[in-house]
């Protein structure tokens, strides 16, 4: 019998495929429908305090590898998207409420409605490559960063996750900060900042001329910094980056993830995309005479 199942801190999953930030999570019917499709965990869209529209068209483009986007965290706002939650408050399915701000105080008052609004755990996006003030800004910011996770933990019960950047050179000295901090997981990577170039008209095709770059192509950055964070702190990762099938959530295991979340494959593969990586991970893990998962989390390592 091959056993899917994995924890994050007091969270368990029924299985390791979790729905990454920014992905079909804008509302509690795309979120349910992730869930139908077998998802493990749902990571909301990043949720702010105000209603934010995003920068204008275009903000996703699909290039030969990857997408490449700048939507600049458009969100309804925090009050009216935990009514949205609020539809899924019995779901036994845990939901993980991400959050951006720039200042402690206001991750502070986020985390704390999504606690009031049913989420299981918080997620702090504070890697954004392409939302000014609220992305890598605050996520490169030691200081800043701990102060923000050990306020957020002294206000509410739940884990809280921290997202980080790829695009961050320290990126040892931040994950030892969050651990110290107590944050519950790490979840890397976010996007990886990127451009594309008209040559016809010579001019950046996104509306933001920078964004972040997703899918496959980025797989190899995320294996690295999950394998680099695994060596140097002891609380959970979740990877996240390129995962499209079965075998590349498997590689994130061995490089030290303990979940995974997917993205760019929903737009790929279509929703049913969790349910064919985890038959996909079961199959392997048959032909390898695994039963858990544990067994080889973190064996690149050894
Ligand atoms: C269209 C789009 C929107 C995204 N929005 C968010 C977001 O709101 N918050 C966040 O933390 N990450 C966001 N991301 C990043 C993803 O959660 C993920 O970290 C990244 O895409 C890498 O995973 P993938 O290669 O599986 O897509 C977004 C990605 C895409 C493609």
């Amino acid at each position: 019998m091959v056993d899917l199942s994995t924890t994050l801190s007091s969270l368990r999953l029924k299985n390791p495929t979790m729905l990454a930030s920014g992905i079909m999570d804008e509302d509690a019917g795309s979120i349910q429908r992730m869930m139908d499709c077998g998802a493990g965990a749902i990571v909301t869209k990043s949720i702010g305090i105000q209603p934010r529209e995003g920068y204008p068209n275009p903000t996703v483009l699909e290039l030969e590898s990857g997408l490449l986007n700048a939507m600049g965290l458009p969100n309804p706002g925090i009050d009216h998207y935990g009514t949205e939650l609020l539809h899924l408050k019995k779901s036994k399915i845990p939901i993980i409420g991400s959050i951006f701000a720039a200042e402690v105080k206001d991750f502070i008052f986020l985390a704390q409605k999504m606690e009031q609004f049913g989420a299981h755990a918080v997620e702090l996006n504070v890697s954004c490559p392409h939302a000014k003030h609220y992305g890598v800004e605050v996520g490169c910011d030691v200081v800043l960063l701990q102060n923000i996770i050990s306020s957020i933990k002294r206000k509410i019960h739940l884990p809280v996750f921290v997202k980080l950047s790829p695009n961050i050179m320290d990126l040892v000295d931040i994950v030892q900060a969050v651990e110290k901090a107590k944050a519950d997981a790490i979840v890397a990577i976010n996007t990886v900042k990127a451009m594309k170039i008209d040559i016809e008209t010579g001019r950046p095709i996104l509306a933001n001329k920078v964004g972040g770059y997703s899918g496959k192509a980025i797989k190899p950055i995320g294996i690295r910094c999950v394998y680099d964070i695994a060596q140097h702190v002891g609380i959970p990762i979740i990877g996240v980056g390129g995962i499209t099938t079965g075998e590349d959530a498997i590689e994130y295991f061995m490089a030290g993830a303990s979940a995974v979340q997917i993205g760019s494959a929903v737009y790929y593969r279509g929703p049913e995309v969790f349910r064919l990586i985890c038959r996909e991970i079961q199959t392997w893990m048959k032909n390898h005479r695994y039963e858990k998962i544990t067994e080889f989390i973190g064996v690149a390592l050894q």
